[in-house]
């Protein structure tokens, strides 16, 4: 995707406040065939890697380490912050469950891998993670081997650079066509200049400044007060249900959902040891929503 030198030129004059982006193709490839045709992760898993669209190394493609290399690189460029590979939060996607999917499309969202990378009054914020998208959300549309990158900024408001993430032939000609610019530089002379010039100093975000919602999904014995307490934990750290969703209980163990509203890293922190701690209930899942 020609996203870096669009950051470095064209945007050369806006002030970016939050990129958010589908940055790594084989996860994205894998998911939509799991989700969409039933494959399983392994066949998904290997036919990446016979397209040649997965990493020597899948580990770094599954676990959310590549989308996080290129959160560091987004945030230089979008952000001028120089960001270390370990101040990325990442988690990848094997951890999502058929169950996750059904119930994501339940409530009108799609889960994708999503690097976010933002601005917030403490400082930087980067994070990679299966996330809850609206699908009406321009990002819940990206499918296959397909990435995008969605920015936020002050002065052309949202905008959205679209391509494939992964192949021979698209990574061949980025390839060939940063080496067509050193080729230029050496015959310009001025060879040297870095390729991005943005550099500021940014603090990482406080992480009670970092708020998003959150998608939980829980396992509680079938009998009566489950709720009660589940609401009373979650109003113990201030937290608001925006969503709630028991299935079917099978007399035995009921499954429930719920969508906070707004909360930060530091609530959320808090309330999963509360869940975790309280023997009634089992967390099976916990993924970002973006909200409308
Ligand atoms: N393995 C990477 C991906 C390709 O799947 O997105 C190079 O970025």
């Amino acid at each position: 995707i020609p996203i870096l030198r669009t950051l470095a030129n064209s945007l050369t004059s806006d002030k970016v406040t939050r990129i958010l982006g589908v940055l790594n193709g084989t996860s994205k490839f894998m998911m939509t065939k799991m989700v969409d045709e039933g494959w399983s992760y392994e066949d998904a898993l290997k036919t990446a890697q016979e397209l040649g669209y997965a990493e020597s190394d899948p580990t770094n493609d599954v676990e959310g380490y590549d989308a996080a290399y290129k959160a560091v690189i987004l945030s230089q460029f979008g952000f001028g912050a120089t960001i270390d590979f370990d101040d990325v939060s990442h988690k990848g996607i094997t951890n999502i469950s058929t169950d996750d999917v059904a119930v994501a499309q339940e409530l009108g969202y799609v889960i994708k891998l999503v690097g976010d990378v933002r601005e917030v009054e403490s400082g930087i914020s980067a994070e990679v993670s299966p996330t809850f998208l609206p699908k009406n959300h321009p990002l819940a549309s990206v499918n296959d081997v397909m990435n995008a990158v969605f920015v936020e900024s002050i002065g052309i408001g949202e905008s959205m650079y679209y391509g494939p993430g992964a192949g021979q032939r698209p990574t061949a000609t980025s390839v060939l066509a940063d080496i067509i610019r050193i080729a230029r530089r050496l015959s310009d002379g001025n060879v040297g200049k870095p390729f991005n010039e943005f550099r500021r100093d940014l603090p990482l975000a406080n992480p009670a400044d970092v708020k998003s919602n959150y998608y939980f999904a829980l396992d509680t014995p079938d009998e009566k007060g489950k709720i009660l307490h589940l609401s009373e934990i979650f109003n113990s750290e201030d937290i608001s249900f925006e969503q709630v969703l028991q299935q079917k209980a099978n007399g035995t163990t009921a499954r429930i959902v719920v969508i906070t509203h707004a909360m930060s890293k530091t609530q959320l922190k808090a309330v999963t040891e509360k869940l975790e701690a309280a023997e009634d209930f089992t967390v099976v899942n916990t993924l970002k929503v973006l909200s409308n």
